[in-house]
């Protein structure tokens, strides 16, 4: 069955990734890519959506949004894990395209209501856009089929702070809004995506498959993987942002638990992402007020890279 798709990215190596997977897959029908700044700024993120579709010859409308957090001001882009120009500073072609004259969230709601109850919302960078687009139309939450985010963490503890994921940590506001409205969400965070690690003989076999973007996912990934082995002592890395699209496709490889989300908003907590497990009692309601949703917290983390370089290779 072929899922239809709004992916919402800051692109990014490891969204790089994602987006080809949304590109090959035949279950996956790319209706649009929304971009947003996260792990770049977001014009250039709009201009990775397009060329990415471009290397893969293939025609997807791409609606820019959020250029900076709700409230916070943005942190620099993280141009040492990803490079300055998200790809790893690998030399670029340029792009024919252009990006949608609508908004990202417009592009969210117009495409959803076209579709009430089909399409899926993947959002793997800050949240600003989800937020923006719930903001234009509250009854979204009604009209999407689910929608899934790769972000924070529960026990894994933080990548961008001891305890924050950096989708999150980005746009703590955003995020707020989006893991509490009450539509039918997923929520594929480090919990998960830790335990998948794509090594260089992954790597090489989509390079070998993947013609000119091959070359940009493969050559992005080897800058990406200096990273990797720098700050977590591993030879590979983790390809968070296709963790959602493997949800997506295929659920049966991971385990969720159900409960109610909530997201601290500032102070050393800043951006945490707080689970309160169904039907458990604390010492005060609060932390389970808000509307349940699904948290993945365990996966096979082996058949998800290998799904990952099937796609792919
Ligand atoms: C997330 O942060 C970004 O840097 C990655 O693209 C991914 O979406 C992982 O924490
Ligand atoms: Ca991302």
């Amino acid at each position: 069955m072929a899922h239809p798709i709004i992916f919402d990215t800051d692109p990014g190596v490891d969204d790089a990734q994602a987006i080809a997977i949304a590109l090959a897959h035949p279950d996956i029908e790319l209706l649009g890519m929304t971009t947003t700044y996260g792990n770049v700024d977001v014009t250039t993120a709009t201009h990775n959506a397009l060329l990415l579709a471009e290397l893969a010859d293939q025609a997807i409308p791409v609606a820019q949004g959020a250029a900076a957090p709700m409230v916070k001001p943005r942190h620099p882009a993280p141009a040492h894990i990803h490079g300055a120009n998200g790809l790893g500073d690998i030399d670029l072609p340029g792009v024919r395209g252009q990006a949608e004259p609508r908004s990202a969230a417009q592009f969210i709601v117009d495409t959803v209501n076209a579709r009430p109850g089909e399409v899926s919302l993947i959002a793997v960078g800050p949240l600003g856009n989800l937020a923006a687009a719930l903001q234009l139309d509250p009854a979204l939450i009604d009209k999407v089929k689910q929608v899934v985010v790769m972000g924070g963490s529960i026990k894994e503890g933080g990548n961008v702070t001891p305890v924050a994921e950096a989708n999150i940590f980005n746009d703590p506001h955003a995020a707020a809004r989006v893991l509490t409205a009450g539509w039918p969400l997923v929520m594929v965070g480090l919990d998960v995506t830790h335990r998948c690690v794509l090594s260089p003989s992954h790597m090489a076999r989509i390079e070998a498959g993947q013609g000119k973007l091959g070359d940009v996912l493969a050559g992005s990934y080897a800058f990406y993987r200096d990273f990797y082995q720098e700050m977590l002592g591993i030879d590979g890395c983790c390809p968070h942002d296709s963790c959602a699209l493997a949800w997506l496709v295929r659920p049966e490889l991971f385990t969720s638990q159900r409960g109610h989300l909530n997201v601290a908003t500032e102070g050393d907590a800043e951006g945490q992402t707080i689970f309160a497990p169904e039907n458990r009692a604390f010492i005060e309601p609060r932390w389970s007020r808000s509307p349940l949703a699904d948290v993945c917290l365990g996966v096979d983390g082996d058949a998800v890279v290998e799904w990952i370089t099937e796609t792919l290779a």
